[in-house]
């Protein structure tokens, strides 16, 4: 099968990327020239474990193309994939399906032969509808369908997750699109992946109401956790005794600074508007914005209360700045909320990440980046971990101690709640630690 995809961000890339490892010749197009060249010379924009290798293989197989011209790859093409971004309208927290639309009307254009147009970015209710339209419209004879696809990767995990993925969504009623889709992810089907079929509205609205869901849950652990620290219980034993129940899950039930990323915190916000927009009101999902907006402000409090009420003219450590571990991504993070507090209040920030140090610099200032983690918290008054990568996972704690200028460590994620730290001399922080 010959396949386009058009945006080569997170989403593009990697689907792209993983149906040509299926076998199917795959074309991704970008605007940006020079992200193209990059990816023609094998040099991968993002960091996702595994994806370099996959790329250099396939483009060397002769089966992923990168051009930035839709007109050498729309034409013939059995599908083709929207997959460019869908970020945060200004304003009023709608997606802003801007660069959705100019895509859909470019390829209108170049359509040539039965086409299944797939929108693979999250979008809201009815933009399948719309973009249906918006190509009759442009060419009416155009022999085509428009089906939602929508795409439940995480960064970190993303090839995993394409590879073994829970289930596949496909959203359309077209029998002929139905078997294009089925031709293009046939070895999941033959995987026995569990394949929901259905309407484009409900393929469209089942990606916000999972990522709403999960969000949730997240929220509702933050809650229960500070619920804990006042009666004395411990919320990762909260969690486990829930999350045994079958019907609950031990997943997405870990307590700490609050979610970010650039999909929770931008689909909740957009499920909110289409609730909005629909006189539906949604009002689990607006206090689980609600409760992660205050929380990750909370978050720098509690680092100030544990450093005992003040940071002025303190040294502080701070392990992790991306949203969460194997990504160096930084939208939407718990330490954009904390690090400036930290600042405002008088202190210094020494930072270590192992892999976003460079992205955050756009993002946040006046921060001395150190070279290890060690590095960091040699002469801090605390060390703070604010994303759980696996190197902070084992550190030497008589190593930290030492360094240390007072043994304070307070941790978010509560990597080390079971290693007893107290118990080595720290004054031991964790979330949701009845003390
Ligand atoms: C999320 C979903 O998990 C994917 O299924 C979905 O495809 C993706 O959004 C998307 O819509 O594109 P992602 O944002 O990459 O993926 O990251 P997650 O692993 O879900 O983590 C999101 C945030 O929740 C992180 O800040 C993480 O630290 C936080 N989190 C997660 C918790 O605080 N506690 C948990 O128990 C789990």
């Amino acid at each position: 099968m010959r396949v386009t995809v058009v945006g080569t961000g997170y989403v593009g890339l990697v689907s792209g990327t993983c149906f040509s490892e299926f076998g199917h010749e795959i074309i991704c197009v970008d605007k940006d020239a020079d992200k193209i060249e990059r990816l023609k010379a094998g040099e991968i924009p993002i960091y996702e474990p595994g994806l370099d290798q996959l790329v250099e293989k396939n483009v060397r197989e002769e089966r992923l193309h990168f051009t930035t011209d839709l007109a050498e790859a729309v034409p013939g093409s059995d599908a083709v994939f929207i997959a460019v971004g869908t970020p945060s309208r200004r304003g009023d927290g709608h997606a802003d399906l801007s660069y959705v639309y100019a895509a859909a009307e470019e390829i209108a254009s170049l359509l040539e032969g039965y086409t299944v147009v797939v929108t693979k970015s999250t979008v809201p209710v009815g933009t399948g509808r719309e973009i249906e339209k918006l190509i009759s419209n442009i060419r009416p004879e155009a022999d085509f369908d428009v089906a939602s696809n929508p795409e439940f990767l995480r960064e970190g995990a993303a090839i995993e997750d394409f590879m073994r993925p829970n289930r596949i969504v496909i959203g359309t009623d077209s029998a002929r699109a139905r078997e294009i889709m089925r031709d293009l992810y046939r070895p999941l089907y033959l995987n026995e992946t569990p394949i929901v079929n259905t309407a484009r509205e409900t393929s469209e609205l089942i990606k916000y109401a999972s990522n709403a869901f999960l969000a949730t849950k997240i929220s509702f652990i933050n809650e229960i956790a500070d619920l804990c620290e006042v009666l004395g219980a411990d919320v990762q034993d909260v969690a486990r005794g829930m999350g045994l129940d079958k019907r609950i899950g031990p997943k997405f039930l870990h307590a700490g600074p609050g979610y970010g990323g650039s999909c929770f915190p931008k689909d909740t916000l957009a499920l909110l508007r289409t609730g909005e927009l629909n006189q539906v009101p949604l009002k689990i999902v607006e206090a689980v914005v609600d409760v992660n907006r205050e929380r990750k402000l909370k978050m720098a409090d509690r680092i100030i209360e544990a450093c005992g009420g003040s940071v002025e003219g303190k040294k502080i450590a701070v392990l992790g700045l991306a949203f969460k571990p194997n990504t160096d991504d930084m939208r939407e993070s718990p330490a954009l909320d904390i690090i400036p507090v930290l600042q405002q209040n008088g202190a210094e920030v020494h930072a270590f990440d192992p892999a976003a140090m460079e992205e955050a610099r756009n993002y946040l200032t006046d921060i001395r980046y150190a070279s290890s983690p060690y590095d960091a918290m040699d002469g801090a008054d605390a060390l703070v971990i604010v994303t759980e990568w696996n190197e902070f996972r084992a550190l030497d704690l008589k190593r930290v101690k030492s360094l240390l200028n007072s043994p304070l460590l307070v941790d978010l994620r509560n990597i080390y709640a079971k290693a007893n730290p107290a118990a080595e001399g720290f004054d031991y922080y964790g979330v949701g630690k009845g003390r």
